[in-house]
């Protein structure tokens, strides 16, 4: 009897062994499309790709990258090469309406339950995540971080030299005292890095959000606000005044560029995601000494959800690496090598807190307890089609400063995409 255990044991120890090392026996090349090229995207990419190498170390990674913050560049790179039939064998991705209008409808992805089942990530991933990943009981991607979008970053020096203190929170109106000061003072109030739009345009989401509140933003995709309603035109206002706070050069600086900036004392405050956070890492800053941060004046309580995560290509030229990569994607020691890099915080609700410091603690709590709301430019919130209104209307907006006409453009911006009530 002890014999006939002990013959089972080793049989299911070898079974067990040699499937494992069949997971692990890779090879071949594995193609990842993303457009991580800034300092801290770019390292933050590299504790990926260093996981991974980890866990499969016989494949060889290779690095596609098209550069071009918030992906206005990469994306049409890679319609592209999915309409050819040439995909890689995975891409970054955001969940909501980019992932199911532009990779699923057209069958670029494919599902990849059996990994949520077999890794256990039904219960490490929070429902809200995964059903912005989901279509029809499918899910079709792997996140590696959640992004908050309305981060109101600042340089902390540089107002304490200008007799400037900020609190917990920010309003509008403390935000126009202080850019007031700092423009008397022949500093730039608010940096901007807008040669790609999406980052003007994210100044108007953070706003719009800001003026209207999330249960109202949350009506406006929904159909249930017009887009001219005096709420979003007082958004659009408010932005209109914005622009006249911006360093003069910002239509040649790309994002990180004006981060820099804010880091050099060239301007003081700079609205963005929190990969901005990446970038004050790669260039060894303190929290809360070289800079701090609020949220976007007006919307402490909501989070906006700029989530990053990778697919399986339908077709992957590598498959077997492809799924090894989204495996060590959803792993804990990728998310908490990742993270603290990019800026962004876990997908997984089980890491270990004490390995992020005081910004990501702040904002996981942040993700705990407040309203959470996709973002419209970075894909989440609407299709693809409005999400290119919005930044035309950006455009155009900077140069006429017509609030009319850009709320009619929004308007008939959302019964195009579909998305009017
Ligand atoms: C977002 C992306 C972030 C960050 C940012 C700037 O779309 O989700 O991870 O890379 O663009 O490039």
């Amino acid at each position: 009897m002890l014999k006939k255990t002990l013959v089972v044991a080793v049989v299911l120890t070898l079974a067990i062994g040699l499937g494992l090392f069949a997971v692990k026996a890779q090879s071949g090349d594995l193609e990842v499309f993303s457009w991580w090229t800034s300092g801290g995207e770019a390292a933050a990419l590299q504790a990926l790709f260093d996981a991974y190498a980890a866990d499969y170390p016989d494949v060889n990674i290779v690095n596609a990258t098209v550069a071009g913050g918030g992906g206005s560049a990469a994306r049409p790179v890679l319609q592209t090469r999915l309409a050819g039939g040439d995909p890689p064998d995975s891409w970054q991705i955001h969940p909501g309406w980019e992932l199911f209008g532009q990779y699923v409808d057209p069958g670029y992805v494919e599902p990849i339950n059996f990994l949520y089942e077999e890794e256990g990530w039904n219960d490490v991933v929070p429902q809200g995540l995964r059903d912005i990943m989901t279509v029809d009981g499918n899910i079709y991607m792997v996140l590696v971080g959640v992004h908050r979008g309305n981060g109101f970053w600042y340089n902390k020096p540089l107002l304490e030299e200008n007799g400037i203190t900020i609190g917990d929170t920010l309003s509008a109106e403390e935000f126009t005292a202080a850019a007031e000061t700092l423009q008397a003072a022949g500093i730039a109030p608010l940096c901007m890095g807008d040669n790609g739009i999406w980052a003007n345009a994210q100044l108007f989401e953070n706003t719009l959000l800001g003026t209207v509140g999330p249960e109202n933003y949350m009506k406006l995709f929904a159909g249930e606000m017009a887009w001219d309603d005096p709420m979003v035109i007082s958004a659009i206002e408010s932005f209109g005044a914005m622009q006249d706070y911006l360093n003069t050069d910002h239509t040649s600086l790309s994002w990180d560029q004006a981060v820099k900036a804010l880091m050099d004392g060239q301007c003081a405050f700079n609205s963005m995601g929190d990969w901005a956070y990446g970038e004050f890492v790669a260039a060894g800053k303190v929290d809360n000494v070289d800079f701090g941060w609020v949220s976007h004046p007006g919307t402490a309580g909501s989070f906006m959800i700029v989530a990053d995560g990778f697919p399986l290509a339908a077709g992957a030229p590598n498959r077997d690496a492809a799924v090894g990569w989204l495996r060590t994607l959803g792993g804990l020691p990728a998310q908490e090598a990742f993270n603290p890099l990019k800026g962004s915080i876990p997908a997984r609700t089980d890491a270990d807190r004490s390995k992020f410091g005081v910004y990501h603690n702040w904002s996981m709590d942040s993700f705990a307890a407040d309203a959470l709301v996709p973002s419209w430019v970075h894909g989440s919130a609407a299709p693809a089609a409005f999400q290119q209104t919005l930044n035309d209307a950006v455009t155009l907006f900077i140069v006429d400063r017509d609030a009319a006409a850009f709320a009619a453009a929004l308007v008939q911006g959302a019964v195009d995409a579909g998305i009017a009530g």
